[in-house]
């Protein structure tokens, strides 16, 4: 497992790897971006606002898309300078952990392979406005700037269930790309339990649920 990087770690990857620098239909990410597009298209004239945008490849695939309100925030000063030479969008330098990165008029995020770079990735999410529609990615593999990576779609769900409400969950490779709303969901306590197994079944669900039953009557009872 890697470690959380600092705003210098991006601006030396973005001044020396070329795959930042690359034309949109070069890069690898191409095919999940093509999957955003595609999302996206089921909503009409969003006010995006993308987190961590790096040097703005996915930016510049959106303005050739036709695509009008967008503004994009990274915190590396490199990938924003890079980004501002592609189209005539807005960007600036933000910190995806400060609310006032979010005072700007949207209601579509779009954060791609940034929420596994950051250990406080639920503090980014709340600062994102309950209701608005959000794609994100995230990938299923190891690397020296990813805090943590996933396995499966459940473990995505069971790690934002309660932030974002998730309605579609597309793998392309080792990429996850997840539609959703921003969301405050409050479980209950079969939610709870539910959410916290990798694996149920019937027979050890009720199992536990009279353990937590037994134990709630049996401190009443003191
Ligand atoms: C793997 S790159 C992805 C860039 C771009 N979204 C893409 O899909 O190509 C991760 C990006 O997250 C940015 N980042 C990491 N932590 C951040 C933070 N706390 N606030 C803003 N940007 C951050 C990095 O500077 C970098 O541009």
């Amino acid at each position: 497992m890697g470690t959380e990087k600092s705003e210098e770690f991006y601006d030396n990857k973005f001044t020396h790897e070329n795959d930042y620098h690359e034309h949109y239909k070069d890069s690898w990410y191409f095919v999940h971006w093509t999957q955003i597009i595609k999302y996206l298209k089921r909503f009409n004239e969003p006010k995006i606002l993308e987190v961590g945008c790096g040097t703005g490849q996915l930016a510049e695939y959106l303005f050739d898309e036709g695509y009008k309100n967008y503004v994009g925030f990274d915190f590396s000063k490199k990938a924003i300078e890079i980004a501002q030479k592609k189209t005539n969008f807005n960007f600036f330098v933000g910190n995806a952990l400060d609310p006032s990165s979010f005072k700007i008029d949207y209601d579509f995020i779009i954060c791609t392979e940034v929420l596994e770079h950051i250990k406080e990735d639920f503090k980014v999410i709340e600062n994102i406005k309950i209701g608005t529609n959000i794609i994100f990615s995230i990938p299923n593999f190891d690397e020296v700037s990813h805090v943590r990576w996933f396995l499966s779609e459940r473990q995505i769900k069971k790690r934002y269930y309660r932030l974002i409400n998730i309605k579609n969950i597309t793998r392309i490779g080792n990429i996850y790309i997840v539609l959703g709303e921003r969301d405050n969901f409050a479980p209950n306590i079969v939610q709870k339990i539910l959410a916290s197994r990798e694996e149920i079944s019937f027979e050890s669900f009720t199992k536990r649920f009279k353990h937590r039953i037994k134990n709630m009557l049996k401190s009443k009872a003191i």
